[in-house]
C-alpha cells in the first residue's frame, strides 16, 4: 500500500496537484490526510466566454511541472517520498487530459512508482471523504458539474448504479449559458449565485422540467425560457437579479426534488453533493432543508468541489489500496466509462435494496 500519493488533475481548465499521506493512525485503518493542494485556474479562457481546448492543453503543459513542485514543497516532501501517482484519465478534454497522463506516467516510470488512472467523476464522489473520514456508503450522490449531472446510488465505495442523468445540458452548463444570456462572465455559476441573492423570487417563475416524475434531468428548455424572458425584458439592468433568482430557484428545486426522491426510494440516510455546482451554498442549504429528517447531506468545502487534484488522489488511494494499478498503456479518454458502474435492472423506486453487508 502507498503511503504518499501524488494526485494530478488536468481534465479541463484547472491545473492541479495534491499530496495525500497515510493518516497518523497508520496502516490501512488510518484515513489518508491531505498534505497539500495547489490549484491553478487558467485565466486565458475568460475573454472567450468558455474553455478553449487547445489553449487549455498548452496552459497545462506550461504550468504542470511548477504546480507539482509547489504541491510537494507545501507538503514538505521531495519527489523521492512519493510512492504512487494518481491522475485523471478521463472524462474531459482529451488534449488537456493527455498532458496530465503523460506527466504522471513519466513520474511513475522514472521513479518506479505505482500509477493509477482515475475517473474524474469518481474523484467528485470521494471529495467529501477528505474532510469527513466518517463518511461511508450507502448513500446517493448528486454530481453536478459543467459536463455532468448524475444521480448515483453508491451502495459501497467503488460501486455505482446510475439512477438518473441529464438528457441534454448539464446543470453547470445551464448556469454558464444563462450567465452569458444575462451578460455575466464565465464561469457563470458563482456570478448567478451572487446576483440571485438580490433577486426577488416572485418576479420570474420558470418551469421545473421533469420535476414531477423520475430521476432524469433536462435543462435546455429552462435555458430557452430564460432566453425568452431576457428578450421580453425592456430593462435588463432592472431585471437581471430577478432573472438570476428565478432561474437558480428552478434548477435547485429540480435537483433537490430528484435527490430527495432517489434517497427516499433507496431508503438511505445519507446524501452527498459533489461537483462544481455543489459549491453553491444555495444548493447545499436547500438540500439540507428538504432532506432534514430523511438524510444527512454531506458536501465538501468549495475548493474540494470544484476541480482539484486532492479528490483524484483520494479516489486513487482507494483503488491503490485494493491492489489496483494502471500499466504503461494508460491513456487519456474523453469518454472514459465510470469503473464499478453496474447495470440497473430495477429502479430503486420500485425495488428494495438489501443493505450491503
Ligand atoms: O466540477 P467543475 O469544477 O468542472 C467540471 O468538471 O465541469 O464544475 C464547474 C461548473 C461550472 O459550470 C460552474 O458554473 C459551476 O460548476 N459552478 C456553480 C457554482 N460554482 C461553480 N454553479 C452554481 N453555483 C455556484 N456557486
Ligand atoms: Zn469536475
Amino acid at each position: 500500500m502507498a503511503d504518499v500519493v501524488l494526485g494530478i488533475e488536468t481534465s479541463c481548465d484547472e491545473t492541479s496537484a495534491a499530496v495525500l499521506v497515510a493518516g497518523s493512525a497508520g496502516g490501512n485503518g488510518g484515513a489518508p490526510e491531505l498534505a497539500s493542494l495547489v490549484i491553478l485556474s487558467q485565466d486565458v479562457h475568460k475573454v472567450f466566454g468558455g474553455v478553449v481546448p487547445e489553449l487549455a492543453s498548452r496552459a497545462h503543459l506550461a504550468a504542470l511541472p511548477a504546480v507539482v513542485d509547489r504541491a510537494l514543497a507545501e507538503a514538505g516532501l521531495g519527489l523521492g517520498a512519493v510512492d504512487a501517482v494518481a491522475v485523471t484519465a478521463g472524462p474531459g478534454l482529451v488534449g488537456a487530459l493527455i498532458v496530465g497522463v503523460v506527466y504522471a506516467k513519466a513520474l511513475a516510470y522514472g521513479g518506479d512508482r505505482a500509477l493509477i488512472g482515475v475517473h474524474h467523476m469518481e474523484g467528485h464522489v470521494f471529495a467529501p471523504a477528505l474532510e469527513d473520514p466518517s463518511l461511508t456508503p450507502p448513500f446517493v450522490a448528486l454530481l453536478v458539474s459543467g459536463g455532468h449531472t448524475l444521480l448515483l446510488d453508491v451502495p459501497e465505495w467503488g460501486r455505482y448504479r446510475l439512477l438518473g442523468q441529464t438528457r441534454d445540458d448539464a446543470a453547470g452548463e445551464a448556469f454558464d449559458k444563462v450567465a452569458t444570456l444575462l451578460g455575466l462572465g464565465y464561469p457563470g455559476g458563482p456570478a448567478i449565485e451572487r446576483l440571485a441573492r438580490e433577486g426577488d423570487p416572485t418576479r420570474f417563475r420558470f418551469p421545473r422540467p421533469m420535476k414531477d416524475e423520475g430521476l432524469e434531468f433536462s435543462f435546455s428548455g429552462l435555458k430557452t425560457s430564460v432566453l425568452h424572458a431576457v428578450r421580453a425584458s425592456n430593462d435588463l439592468d432592472r431585471d437581471r437579479a430577478h432573472l438570476a433568482r428565478g432561474f437558480q430557484d428552478a434548477v435547485l428545486d429540480v435537483l433537490v426534488t430528484k435527490l430527495e426522491r432517489a434517497v427516499r426510494g433507496a431508503g438511505y440516510r445519507t446524501a452527498v453533493l459533489g461537483g462544481g455546482v455543489a459549491c453553491s451554498r444555495a444548493l447545499a442549504q436547500l438540500a439540507t432543508e428538504r432532506l432534514s429528517g430523511t438524510a444527512r447531506v454531506v458536501v465538501a468545502s468549495p475548493r474540494l468541489n470544484a476541480d482539484n487534484a486532492a479528490m483524484i488522489a483520494r479516489a486513487g488511494w482507494f483503488r491503490l489500496a485494493r491492489g489496483e494499478r494502471s500499466d504503461w498503456t494508460l491513456d487519456a479518454r474523453a469518454d472514459l466509462p465510470l469503473p464499478g458502474l453496474e447495470p440497473t435492472p430495477h429502479s430503486p423506486l420500485t425495488s428494495h435494496h438489501s443493505p450491503p453487508s
